[in-house]
């Protein structure tokens, strides 16, 4: 049996870092990435002695080409790809200037896709590909626009690269977070208010579920996702959410 490998963008927070975590506990060799030095630093700190952890800004095509290199040299080839690297600048729609919403999208959308590209000597034939989207991609979430556009444009993508790379039985498929714990949504919350505990509470009331997700809720999906019980699972979204989004 081919050894099991994953490689995670922006894996050194949030919801990347619970799955690296999950993969890793389910006998995966794990490689993840962050671009700030300090979540670099911690990263290693934190998560098990031989996970990969790696410096690399998905929003520069010469560095993605430098992390495939390096993962090939360590793992040879990959079985999953958690394409999850991403950010979100909430701004009221008068304050956005040009680049910020550059930014946003050659993090979100560029950097992602060509990370796949990139990684395609590496897929193993029968690989998982996972891209994190996000609820807000087709729910409307104020402040929030730009980033929804650049998660949507890699969610329409998703059933043609499904097809593309079906003759490979790769597998594509977008896990969507519903508002969930982690570091980013913490400090969006802070763009507008210090009382983050009281915001997340309301956040957390508002859930059909009565909580936020977990970056270990979403995991659990990605683990799913990258695992043989999805093996005829190809061009999907799965929604993480609790029941959020599903009302009229
Ligand atoms: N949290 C939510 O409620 C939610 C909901 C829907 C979708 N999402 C999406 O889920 C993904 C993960 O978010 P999260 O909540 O786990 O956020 P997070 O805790 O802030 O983690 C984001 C990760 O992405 C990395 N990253 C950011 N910019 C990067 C770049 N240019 N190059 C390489 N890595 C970069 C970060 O590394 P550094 O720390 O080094 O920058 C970090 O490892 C994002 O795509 C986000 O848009 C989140």
């Amino acid at each position: 049996m081919t050894a099991r490998t994953a490689l995670i963008t922006g894996g050194t927070s949030g919801i990347g870092m619970a799955t690296a975590r999950t993969l890793h506990d389910r006998g995966y060799r794990v490689a993840v990435t962050g671009q700030r030095p300090e979540s670099v630093a911690r990263a290693r700190e934190e998560l098990p002695d031989d996970v990969l952890v790696l410096q690399s800004d998905v929003r520069s095509l010469a560095a993605i080409d430098e992390l495939v290199s390096e993962v090939g040299e360590q793992f040879g080839s990959l079985t999953t790809l958690f394409l999850n690297a991403g950010v979100n600048r909430p701004m009221t729609l008068e304050t956005w200037d040009e680049a910020g919403y550059d930014e946003v999208f050659a993090a979100n959308t560029k950097g992602v896709f060509f990370t796949l590209v990139k990684a395609l000597p590496l897929l193993s034939d029968g690989a998982s590909v996972i891209v994190t989207v996000g609820i807000g991609a087709t729910r409307a979430l104020t402040g929030s626009s730009v980033a929804a556009g650049s998660h949507g444009a890699m969610l329409s993508m998703i059933p043609t690269l499904a097809l593309e790379l079906a003759p490979r039985r790769i597998r594509i498929n977008a896990v969507s977070p519903g508002m969930t714990d982690t570091p980013m949504t913490r400090s969006s919350i802070r763009t507008s208010t210090d009382d983050v505990a009281g915001n997340l509470m309301a956040m957390a009331e508002q859930n059909p579920f009565g909580r936020l997700a977990t970056p270990e809720d979403i995991a659990g999906t990605v683990a799913f996702l990258a695992s043989g019980d999805a093996a005829y699972i190809t061009g999907q979204e799965i929604l993480v959410s609790g029941g959020a989004g599903l009302a009229i």
